[in-house]
């Protein structure tokens, strides 16, 4: 927490803590890990993954809250295996009691959550009564379980104002094929509690932080955040703040302070120097377009017969032209016409949005102003 503060990060969320603890034989399992094009692959047994209550409250109390280290809020976090409002409360009330500035609810570990019978009420009534009988902040931590949409309005309905998200992807063990071609499953990976991380969490990422902030919600989104465009694009898109794990774990502390000047560079250049300025030109770029108003672009798709192999190469070449009339013919757009002689012709109401030319492997196709 300490290096976290002297690094610059605005906050820390500790490691996430609970008065539930597993049946042993459930838990001495380790931690197994992989690494593929996805991201990182982790399993860990729930004992292994979180703190008890008793050694939350004990880091939280370590933390030197005194002038010489300044001030960074902690905000803890706090799971439970079920919706019993009692075990819960007597979690964030402990940590409270121990200095916690803010409470993240740790979602996560709720195996099926929508399906838990009278779910909406018991959910409700949890989140109602962590926020009646707390003083700090309260804020749900979101996974793909919850769907965004159906999290704000429940989160709206229990008077949630603060959400942080998003947590990692639960995914079965990844597929892979021997030499002699056959199907493997890497054993270890085997079970509950599997997480997948990466950067290809953010487009999921930025589809929360949308809708939770459309919402009204004050948001701190993460989850797949690699760089200061990833953490300027959660901005724009109304997060009051942004949250790093694994670029911190994979990098540490001094990353925190690159990413933050980064980012304050960017923004710096593009001549948004206070969050009003950064959120509202985040709502101008995002705000829907006006109904009277029609998108066209100012280009055209140009075909170039010199370099285009139509019919040579059928592996190398999309057959881009509408009804060509190839068996294995592409009709992505009927504004692209197979001509006589093997010739193309790209109609006069080309929309210029550029997908042939992006999937001509021989750049037969380029973008040239309308009108040219
Ligand atoms: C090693 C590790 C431990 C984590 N432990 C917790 C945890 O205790 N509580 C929690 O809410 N999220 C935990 N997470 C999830 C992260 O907070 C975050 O939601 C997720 O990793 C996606 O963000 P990232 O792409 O920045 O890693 C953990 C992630 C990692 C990599
Ligand atoms: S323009 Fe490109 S993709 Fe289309 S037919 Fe020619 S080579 Fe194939
Ligand atoms: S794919 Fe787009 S750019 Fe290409 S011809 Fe069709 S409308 Fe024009």
């Amino acid at each position: 927490m300490v290096g976290c503060y002297a690094n610059g990060a605005a906050a820390v969320i500790m490691k996430t803590a609970s008065s539930a603890r597993m049946d042993p034989c459930q838990t001495n399992d380790g931690r197994h890990c992989l690494i593929d094009k996805y991201g990182f692959w982790a399993k860990s047994s729930f004992n292994r993954e979180i703190m008890s209550l008793d050694e939350g409250l004990k880091e939280l109390k370590n933390y030197p809250k005194s002038s010489l280290f300044g001030y960074m809020p902690v905000i803890t976090s706090v799971t439970e295996l079920e919706l019993n409002p009692e075990k819960w409360l007597a979690g964030c009330q402990a940590m409270e009691e121990a200095g916690a500035d803010a409470i993240q609810l740790d979602l996560f570990y709720i195996e099926n959550l929508l399906t838990i019978p009278d779910f909406e009420a018991k959910f409700t009534g949890l989140l109602k009564e962590i926020i009646t009988h707390t003083r700090v902040p309260v804020m749900p931590k979101l996974n793909i379980g919850l769907p965004a949409e159906y999290a704000a309005y429940l989160l709206k309905k229990a008077g949630v104002t603060y959400v942080s998200l998003l947590d990692s992807i639960k995914s079965p063990a990844p597929l892979c094929f021997t030499p002699e071609c056959q199907p493997l499953v890497n054993k270890t990976l085997l079970g509950p509690g599997l997480s997948l991380f990466g950067s290809f969490m953010l487009p999921i990422t930025r589809y929360y932080t949308q809708v939770l902030c459309r919402e009204g919600f004050k948001v701190c989104a993460g989850g797949g955040v690699k760089t200061a465009e990833d953490i300027a694009g959660l901005l724009f898109l109304g997060a009051e703040t942004v949250q790093i794990a694994t670029e911190f774990i994979l990098h540490g502390f001094e990353h925190i302070k690159e990413l933050n000047n980064r980012t304050d560079e960017l923004f710096e250049k593009a001549g948004l120097t206070t969050p009003e300025k950064i959120k509202e030109t985040g709502r101008n770029l995002y705000e829907p377009l006006k109904k009277a108003v029609t998108y066209r672009t100012q280009m055209k798709a140009q075909w170039n017969i010199e370099k285009c192999i139509i019919g040579k190469h059928p592996g190398d070449c999309y057959y881009c032209a509408h009804n060509s009339g190839h068996a294995n013919g592409q009709a992505f757009c009927e504004r692209i016409q197979y001509g006589a002689l093997k010739t193309i012709t790209i109609a006069e109401n080309c929309e210029g949005c550029g997908l042939c030319a992006q999937l001509c492997p021989h750049d037969a196709i380029e973008m040239v102003r309308a009108g040219s």
